[in-house]
């Protein structure tokens, strides 16, 4: 259901991502059909989008190709194009391997180049100028993540009367790993072209803000800073604040209900041989999420004879990710040989240790996945929250199942009542395993019921609530 519609300067909300909510639809011939894509940060804002008068501002993924903007689903969608140097340069890059290695406490060397700054600052602008033509006077801007750092700072110089906020989903570095790059002040200072900045644990604010007070000299009071114009007056104040992004709770708690979702998942434990333990691992296949930790430890676990095969399978679904990145490219090399070794090692003709999945699956299948679960493995080296541990607490209405966490996630500082782990202390992973696997029902139920409080009561249609109202009052505070 898309038609090709122009969008002249109405908007009263803008959200700018670097990509856009939706995929191609490949399944449609005529190769003009769009999917909205999973995720609760589209869930949580297309309501808004449609009360507001809104519209997305984004790439659309394809390297090379311009498009009008067009509606989907209720959704105003304005493509932001990248060329393929763009996609190289900007993405490949400067996002995903200076900033995001970076950012996620330097578990692989970031890489600074010139050429591509200069295309991330060049992106930027795009990005920005985008949706300055989009919005409606007094409109509000909210701008996500790491990709777009500078376009708060851009956004104000062309339209300082609009209402900008900016949020992080990925870790804010401490300024002794920040102090790396050679473009630090301009971040900063990008960032500090928005009203409200966004951080998903205090830590992470705190850490910008002592970056803020350190590259830049700002004067910061409470969480507050002081943003001055080269004549030394005030522009505006921007304010840093912890707001730790949740999923659709709703969704994921309707499909665990659903009667075909839960034959699934029992389908899924036949499948795999009727082992008494499943655990379950899912994540972008990304070196901060701790995958081979993960796997060093089932492994030895297996090897010390504490567990079987019979006993506890893994499934360890790992979705494609920057495949074109050569980080990325290691870390399947890695994966994939350390699946081999540990499957051709104790993998029996009817049981498998290690069943890996290198795919992206339907949210229902996801779904079955953490139903089918009795233990959830999050190992994460760093990550800024960590939805998939928030998602399987979500789906275990009945109070069963384990939960393994990483004390490096965002999640670990609202699921508390997790089996909290260091991934890097692969002793303590393997003892916090074969807990898990022999928890005793009782305790895993109490653990389970308080976190399914937590989540249950904090969904992201809450977070960006709390987010847009903190925005709003911002700017009234702000006096403009
Ligand atoms: C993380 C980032 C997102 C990003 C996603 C997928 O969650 O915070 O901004 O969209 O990974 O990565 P990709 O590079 O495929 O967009």
């Amino acid at each position: 259901t898309s038609s090709q519609e122009p969008i002249h300067g109405a908007s009263e909300f803008l959200v700018v991502s670097n990509r856009l909510p939706i995929d191609r639809d490949s399944t449609d011939t005529a190769d003009v059909g769009w999917r909205r894509a999973p995720g609760g940060l589209v869930t949580a804002l297309a309501p808004v989008m449609a009360s507001r008068d809104g519209a997305w501002v984004g790439w659309h993924g394809a390297p090379d190709e311009i498009l009008e903007p067009f509606h989907h689903e209720g959704m105003d969608l304005i493509p932001v194009p990248l060329s393929s140097d763009e996609v190289e340069l900007y993405y490949e890059g400067f996002s995903n391997s200076t900033l995001w290695p970076l950012y996620h406490d330097v578990i692989a060397p970031p890489e600074f180049h010139r050429t591509w700054w200069d295309s991330y600052r060049k992106v930027n602008r795009r990005f920005a100028e985008a949706a300055a033509s989009a919005a409606a006077k007094n409109a509000t801007v909210w701008v996500q993540d790491y990709q777009l750092q500078l376009v708060p700072r851009y956004l104000r110089h062309l339209r300082p009367d609009l209402r900008i906020g900016f949020f992080n989903h990925i870790p804010f570095p401490p300024p002794e790993i920040f102090a790396q790059l050679p473009w630090r002040q301009a971040i900063i200072d990008g960032l500090l072209g928005a009203d409200l900045i966004g951080f998903q644990r205090p830590n992470d604010t705190a850490n910008f803000l002592r970056s803020a007070r350190r590259f830049l000299g700002a004067s910061v009071k409470a969480q507050q800073v002081h943003v001055k114009e080269r004549d030394d007056s005030i522009s505006h104040i921007a304010r840093a604040e912890p707001f730790p992004i949740s999923i659709d709770v709703g969704r994921i708690q309707e499909l665990a209900a659903r009667p075909d979702i839960i034959a699934r998942s029992k389908q899924i434990r036949e499948d795999l041989g009727n082992p008494k333990t499943i655990l379950l691992g899912v994540d972008r296949l990304d070196y901060t999420k701790g995958i081979t930790h993960r796997l060093k430890a089932y492994g030895e676990l297996l090897d010390d004879g504490v567990i079987t095969v019979e006993d506890a399978a893994l499934i360890q679904v790992a979705s494609p990710s920057r495949e074109r990145v050569e980080t990325y490219r290691q870390l399947r090399e890695e994966v994939e040989g350390m699946v081999g070794r540990i499957n051709g090692q104790f993998d029996t003709i009817q049981n498998t240790a290690v069943r890996y999945l290198h795919h992206n699956y339907p949210v229902e299948e996801m779904v079955a996945l953490y139903l089918a679960a009795d233990v959830m493995l999050v190992t994460a080296l760093r990550d800024g929250m960590n939805l998939v541990a928030k998602e399987y607490v979500a789906a275990r209405s009945d109070n069963t199942g384990a939960l393994v966490l990483s004390e490096f996630t965002g999640a670990a500082d609202q699921l508390k009542q997790a089996l909290l782990i260091n991934p890097h202390d692969i002793d303590g992973l393997k003892a916090t395993i074969a807990h898990a696997i022999t928890l005793p029902k009782a305790e895993s139920a109490r653990r389970m019921r308080a976190m399914r409080k937590q989540i249950l009561s904090h969904d992201v249609q809450r977070w960006s609530e709390d987010f847009l109202l903190a925005l709003q009052n911002e700017a009234v505070r702000d006096d403009r």
